[in-house]
Parts: C-alpha cells; structure tokens; sequence
C-alpha cells in the first residue's frame, strides 16, 4: 500500500507520519539532547547560540511528540556532571529555563501539557528553581503529555539515593536485606510513577549515555542520529519512532 502511495505520489509528497503505526507509538521517549555547542561552532556563533537554539528545538519536538501520542517524553537538559563546564556556561544555562517557560508556557498550556522535573533541586539557583516549580505547579492538573526536565540529573546519584533509602527501611525493620527485590529500588527512583522509556535518542553523534537513567533504560530501543540537537526536526523524531517500530523486543525472551 505505502509503496503504491510512492509510486503515486512520489516519496516526497508522502508524509512522515502517515507512515507510522498508530497503535505501536512508543509510550514513553527519553532524550539526550546532544551536539548544542557543536552547532554553535560549526557556524561560527558562540555556544551559548547553540543552547538557545537548543531551546527551539525542545518545543518543537515537544509538539511532535505530543501529535503522535507519546504519553512522556524526558529531557536531558542538565546532568550532575556539567557543572564542571565555565561558571558563565552554567550560568547561561541555568537561565533558560525561565526564558523558555516565559516564551512557551502558553502553549503549552493550551496542549495540557504537565511539566515535571527529574533531578536535584538543591543546588539549583533560586531563580532556576523558582521558574520551574511554577511550571510544575500551574501545569499539574493538564492532562497531555508529561514533559519531564532532567535537570540536575545523574542516574547514579539517583541509585545512590534510592540505596539509602532501602537501607533506612531495612534500618527500620520494615524489610530484612533478603527481601529486597526490584520494585524497591523502583519505587526509591525519581521515575517511580512513570514507565521504563521505550525508546532512547541521542543527538549529536555521540555513543553513550552519559549517566542518564542507566536503571531506566535498560530494555529500551535506542536511536541514535549525528544530528545536531538544535537541527533535531520533527521529521528526525519520526523517522526515530518509524525505525523503533521496525524493531521487535524480546525482553530476554523468544
Ligand atoms: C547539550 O549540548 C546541552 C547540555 C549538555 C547542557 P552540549 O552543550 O553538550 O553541546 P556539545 O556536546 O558541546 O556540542
Ligand atoms: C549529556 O551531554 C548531558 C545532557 C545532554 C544534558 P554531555 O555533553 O554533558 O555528555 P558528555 O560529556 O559528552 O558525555
Ligand atoms: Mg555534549
């Protein structure tokens, strides 16, 4: 059928999404957006272009993936590493979100979106901290699409946490170590009410996960694209879902 479409239509004319499976839309996508000072370089502008571009980029795609029905899509936006990165880079970035919610916060409203943060609020500035807690609060009770910003996020800091925790519990004779299973280590992470990501993209040409959710993605498909985050298009995102749906898990399984 879709090949008859081309042959009429010509590849071009076909649009993307009419190309998708509508009843194998990935529930949950998780994104390291990669590749924004490169971007920068690569044209000659300064880094801090290429994370403000990068901000283009997360309502785009943002958008798309509420179009196709994606339940939760988690952004990486700032891991527990980078702050090793120049005072005014940490700066610049720590900036954007307020920037972002004060540009996009009215349509995002208008797609129910809810906002949420995965990460460690403590050592946010209060101006970072403050802009994103509005968010989360005017945004809680919309029912669309649950945008999480991974912001302050390190998956092992995450593990660490949700160990001690376990250890307190066992401290407090509410379990003995024998009797510790998955679904304690689950119900300690910052993802506890939200399912494992079915699909993972990373941006920018790199291999890796950076400390992102290591727990979390541990049956999901991954894509990766040499793509530059701030060039990511909506067309990148559904050629992604497209090629996740070509894949056939297994779980271990037959
Ligand atoms: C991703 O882009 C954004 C953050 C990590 C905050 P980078 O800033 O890592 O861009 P590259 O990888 O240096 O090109
Ligand atoms: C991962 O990107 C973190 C985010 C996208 C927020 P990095 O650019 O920090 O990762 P490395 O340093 O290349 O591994
Ligand atoms: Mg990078």
């Amino acid at each position: 059928m879709l090949q008859r479409l081309r042959a009429l239509f010509g590849k071009a004319s076909v649009k993307p999404l009419q190309m998708l499976d509508t009843d194998n839309i990935p529930q949950h996508i998780a994104i390291i957006m990669d590749g924004n000072g490169r971007w920068a370089k690569s044209r000659g502008l300064p880094r801090m272009a290429g994370h403000h571009s990068g901000m283009k980029a997360v309502k785009r795609i943002t958008m798309a993936a509420d179009r196709l029905g994606v339940k939760y899509l988690t952004l990486y936006a700032f891991s527990t590493e980078n702050w090793k990165r120049p005072k005014a880079e940490v700066e610049f970035l720590m900036k954007l979100p307020q920037e972002f919610l004060a540009s996009e916060l009215k349509d995002l409203m208008e797609k129910r979106v809810q906002i949420r943060m995965m990460g460690y609020k403590g050592d946010l500035p209060d101006h970072t901290l403050k802009a994103v807690e509005d968010a989360i609060a005017k945004t809680a009770n919309n029912d669309g699409i649950v945008l999480t910003f991974a912001l302050n996020y390190g998956s092992r800091k995450e593990m660490i946490e949700a160990v001690r925790s376990i250890g307190q519990d066992v401290q407090d004779g509410k379990l003995s170590p024998g009797q510790i299973e998955e679904s304690h280590m689950q119900q300690y992470l910052l993802t506890a009410d939200v399912p494992d990501p079915d699909l993972l993209i990373r941006t920018s040409g790199e291999l890796r996960l950076s400390n992102f959710m290591l727990w979390q993605l541990a049956y999901s498909e991954m894509w990766f694209t040499d793509v530059y985050w701030p060039e990511f298009t909506e067309e990148h995102f559904n050629e992604a879902v497209r090629e996740y749906q070509r894949r056939a898990r297994r779980y271990g399984g037959l």
